[in-house]
C-alpha cells in the first residue's frame, strides 16, 4: 500500500514497485445523478489501481499469506477461481514475485478480461458457467483440482484466504473514514467473495458501530435471500454463502437486477465521466436507493470496483445489451409523434407534412387535393386554426345519403377537428386516442400545426421501428 512507499531518494518521488501505487483511491462526490436524494453520495474509485480493479487490493497479501503457510515456494505457481479481477491483482503480484499463475473462469467473464490475463503471462482455463457447485467442472472445483494436481502449485483462494478481509480491514475502511474525518455514515459495496465488504465493515464498525454497511446483490444470488440462478452482472452475488463474508456486520443488501445495474453504470459514465463496470452499477443502484431513506446529514460512500474497460464487448456495446434485452428505454429515448413525422419526412411520403383546405374551399377542390396526395383526409384551417377535418369517410356517408357534394363549400360539410397532440407525445399514448372516429391527430408545436398523423403513418413507424430495433 501506498503508506508503505520507502521515502524517496531526494526530491524524487516515486513507487519502489507497482505494488506500492495500490490503494489509497479518491473518493469522488457524485453530481448530477444524486441529486434527488438527500445525502452527499461520494464513490470509491477502485478503478484506480494499478491492475483497474479492488482486486489489485488482495492480490499481494493472498499471496502472502500462501507463503506464510508454506504453501507457495520460489517458482511456485498460483491457481485460482475467479471472475477476472483477482486474476490480474495475483498476476500482478505474481509478476513482481516470480510465479506462474492459472486463472479459471467461467464462460461469462468478458473476452477483455480473459485477454488481460493472458497479457500478465497468466494461462486461462475457461468453465461452463451452467455447472454447479457440485460438479467436478464447476470452475472452483477445477481450480481446486489443479491446484492439487500441479506440482508446487497453490490455490490462495480468495473466497477462504483470511488476508482477504484483512486488506480492507487495513487499507480500504481507514482510506474511507480518513477521506471524510469520520463522517461516513453508510458504505455500499457488492458482494462476491464478501472480502470487500466484510473487511471495510469491521473496521468502520469498530471506529463507529452507528455506520450502516449495504450489500449490492442481483437476483439470483443467496446474500439477498434468492435461490441461485443466472444473471449477467459479473464478479458479485453467490450461490452458496463463502466463508469470507460476514453477515452479521452488514445490515441490509439490496437487490438491483441486471437491466438497471448497466442502466446506473451507463448513467455514471455520461453523467458524471465515471466509467465502471456492471456490479459498480448494481453498487450505484442500490446505494442511490437506499439514500433516499436518509438525511442531509448523512455521507454515504459505494465503492466502484472496478473500470467499465474490461466490458466494452458486453454492458457497453449496444449489439450485446440488445440481444441479451437488456436495454432501458428511458422516458426521453420513447419514440414521439415528432419522430413519426419526421421519419414521415425523410422516408415515406413526399408531400407536406401539413396540407389543408379553406372552409370557403369546394369539396370538389378538396376531393381533388386528396386524391393528389394519395391521403384520406386533411384539417380544415382558417386564419392558421384548424376549425374543422374532411375525411374520406364523411365524404362517402355523404354520398351514400344521396346528398349533393359537388356543389358545396368544405365548410358546409366539415366535421369536427382532429384531436390535438403535443409533438413530444410518445407514441406508445397516442395509440389511445385513436378510435373509430378518429382516423388522424394534429400534432402541435407551441401553437403551431406540424402536421397531421394516421393511423397508418403511426403503423408504418411502429414496422419501421421493430425492423431496425
Ligand atoms: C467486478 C467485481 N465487483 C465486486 C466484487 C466483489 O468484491 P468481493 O469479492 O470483495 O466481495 C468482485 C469480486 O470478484 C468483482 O470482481
Amino acid at each position: 500500500m501506498k503508506e508503505t512507499t520507502e521515502p524517496a531518494m531526494g526530491d524524487m518521488q516515486y513507487f519502489p514497485t507497482v505494488l506500492d501505487a495500490i490503494g489509497n483511491t479518491p473518493l469522488v462526490r457524485l453530481n448530477r445523478i444524486a441529486s434527488d436524494v438527500p445525502p452527499l453520495v461520494l464513490v470509491k474509485m477502485e478503478m484506480m489501481n494499478p491492475g483497474g480493479s479492488v482486486k489489485d487490493r488482495i492480490g499481494p497479501n493472498l499471496i502472502a499469506y500462501c507463503e506464510q503457510q508454506g504453501l507457495l515456494r520460489p517458482g511456485g505457481t498460483i491457481v485460482e477461481p475467479t471472475s477476472g479481477n483477482t486474476g490480474h491483482g495475483l498476476a500482478i503480484a505474481a509478476a513482481i514475485k516470480g510465479y506462474h499463475c492459472i486463472f479459471v473462469m467461467t464462460d461469462k467473464a468478458s473476452e477483455e478480461k480473459r485477454s488481460l490475463l493472458r497479457a500478465y503471462g497468466a494461462e486461462v482455463v475457461i468453465c461452463p458457467s451452467s455447472a454447479t457447485h457440485d460438479s467436478p467442472d464447476y470452475y472452483k472445483n477445477v481450480a481446486y483440482r489443479l491446484a492439487d494436481e500441479i506440482p508446487g502449485a497453490c490455490c490462495p483462494d480468495q473466497y477462504s484466504n483470511p488476508a482477504n478481509p484483512a486488506t480492507h480491514y487495513a487499507s480500504t475502511g481507514p482510506e474511507i473514514w480518513r477521506a471524510t474525518a469520520g463522517k461516513v455514515t453508510a458504505f455500499v459495496a457488492g458482494i462476491g467473495t464478501g472480502g470487500t465488504i466484510s473487511g471495510t465493515a469491521r473496521y468502520l464498525k469498530e471506529v463507529n458501530p452507528k455506520i450502516q454497511i449495504i450489500g449490492a446483490d442481483p437476483p439470483g444470488s443467496v446474500y439477498s435471500g434468492d435461490s441461485p440462478k443466472p444473471y449477467k452482472v459479473e464478479g458479485i452475488g453467490m450461490d452458496m454463502f463463502p466463508r469470507n463474508y460476514n453477515p452479521d456486520l452488514v445490515d441490509d443488501v439490496i437487490r438491483i437486477d441486471d437491466r438497471a445495474s448497466f442502466h446506473w453504470a451507463q448513467r455514471l459514465a455520461r453523467e458524471e465521466g465515471i466509467l465502471t463496470g456492471g456490479s459498480g452499477g448494481t453498487a450505484l443502484g442500490a446505494g442511490l436507493t437506499y439514500a433516499k431513506r436518509l438525511t442531509a446529514n448523512d455521507v454515504v460512500v459505494i465503492l466502484l470496483p472496478d473500470t467499465g474497460r474490461g466490458y466494452l464487448s458486453k454492458q457497453y456495446n449496444e449489439t450485446w445489451m440488445r440481444e441479451n434485452d437488456l436495454l432501458v428505454q428511458a422516458e426521453s429515448d420513447q419514440p414521439s409523434l415528432a419522430d413519426v413525422l419526421t421519419y414521415r419526412r425523410t422516408h415515406t411520403r413526399s408531400m407536406p407534412l401539413v396540407v389543408s383546405v379553406l372552409p370557403s374551399d369546394s369539396v370538389a377542390d378538396a376531393v381533388e387535393l386528396l386524391r393528389r396526395y394519395g391521403i384520406s383526409q386533411t384539417p380544415v384551417m382558417e386564419n392558421g386554426r384548424m376549425i374543422g377535418s374532411l375525411t374520406e369517410d364523411l365524404l362517402l356517408r355523404r354520398l351514400a345519403s344521396g346528398e349533393p357534394l359537388d356543389t358545396c363549400a368544405v365548410g358546409e360539410i366539415q366535421g369536427d377537428a382532429f384531436p390535438i397532440l403535443d409533438a413530444h407525445t410518445a407514441t406508445k399514448d397516442a395509440y389511445h386516442v385513436f378510435n373509430d372516429c378518429t382516423s388522424a391527430v394534429a400534432v402541435m408545436r407551441d401553437d403551431v400545426l406540424e402536421g397531421i398523423v394516421t393511423k397508418s403513418d403511426l403503423l408504418e413507424f411502429w414496422a419501421h421501428q421493430k425492423t431496425h430495433a
